[in-house]
């Protein structure tokens, strides 16, 4: 990484922390930022349950069993979310029950400017659990998990205190955080298992890149407010019953 991404980079990560710690300690923008959070958690879950399953057919059991686990924790993470915008008396918007045109639009925007920008000459198809390049999937997921760590680590830190709800939230929000950080070690021996430690390095080096710009994308789509942020959560009903158990 040359001094100006270094540098940018910095500036790119200010802003995300200084975004969500601001969103998330608003009471009123809280239950779309965890919404948001509890979505791309649990939508991680069939991709790294499908490269858990290529792994094993490709004979790393290692990979395979990490890749495993991973997704047991982000099926946890999208709990403690979803549990958090319960205790608020909301929940995720079924997307399902909006009209079809609102339907089409979430898929046109499902690819944001920020994964527009962070996987730029990749397509969808290639990025698709069954033909992924391994060091694709493990280059981009190490630096996101290690700055999401960080990302959680600081919005747990600005939640306040004076209610049992908010104290939950962000006992749950570190616990995630922690995972977090180990999600970034696995994968970031599971890349030296592969490749000798330049190629990691460069291979870090260019994710890292990736992230700078992406988040430059992003900021800038969010400072021309293009970005109309949707509301992805609703009232939750009365006669609705949950099973989900959060182990915090
Ligand atoms: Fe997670
Ligand atoms: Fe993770």
């Amino acid at each position: 990484m040359n001094l100006s991404t270094y540098f940018m980079h910095l500036v790119g990560s200010g802003i995300s922390a200084y975004y969500f710690a601001a969103q998330i300690r608003d009471p009123k923008t809280r239950p779309n930022v965890l919404a948001g959070f509890q979505l791309a958690e649990s939508g991680s879950v069939p991709f790294l349950t499908a490269l858990s399953d290529r792994a094993t057919a490709e004979g790393d059991t290692w990979l395979a069993e990490k890749l495993t686990q991973h997704a047991s924790d982000e099926t946890r993470h999208g709990q403690i979310f979803a549990h958090a915008l319960k205790q608020l008396n909301k929940e995720v918007i079924d997307f399902k029950n909006l009209p079809k045109n609102s339907q089409e639009n979430r898929s046109q925007e499902r690819r944001s400017p920020f994964f527009a920008a962070f996987f730029e000459g990749y397509s969808q198809e290639q990025l698709k659990p069954e033909v992924i390049d391994w060091d694709v999937f493990m280059g981009s997921t190490y630096i996101l998990e290690l700055d999401a760590s960080k990302d959680f680590t600081r919005m747990a830190n600005v939640l306040p205190e004076n209610d049992p709800v908010t104290r939950n939230l962000k006992l749950g929000i570190l616990s995630i955080a922690k995972d977090e950080t180990g999600h970034a070690a696995y994968i970031y021996e599971a890349m030296m298992r592969r490749m000798p430690v330049a190629s990691v390095e460069r291979l870090v080096n260019e994710w890292r890149t990736r992230k700078t710009n992406a988040m430059l994308a992003f900021a800038g789509n969010m400072l021309q407010q293009k970005n109309t942020s949707r509301s992805m959560v609703q009232d939750t009903k009365p006669s609705e019953t949950y099973s989900e158990v959060v182990a915090a």
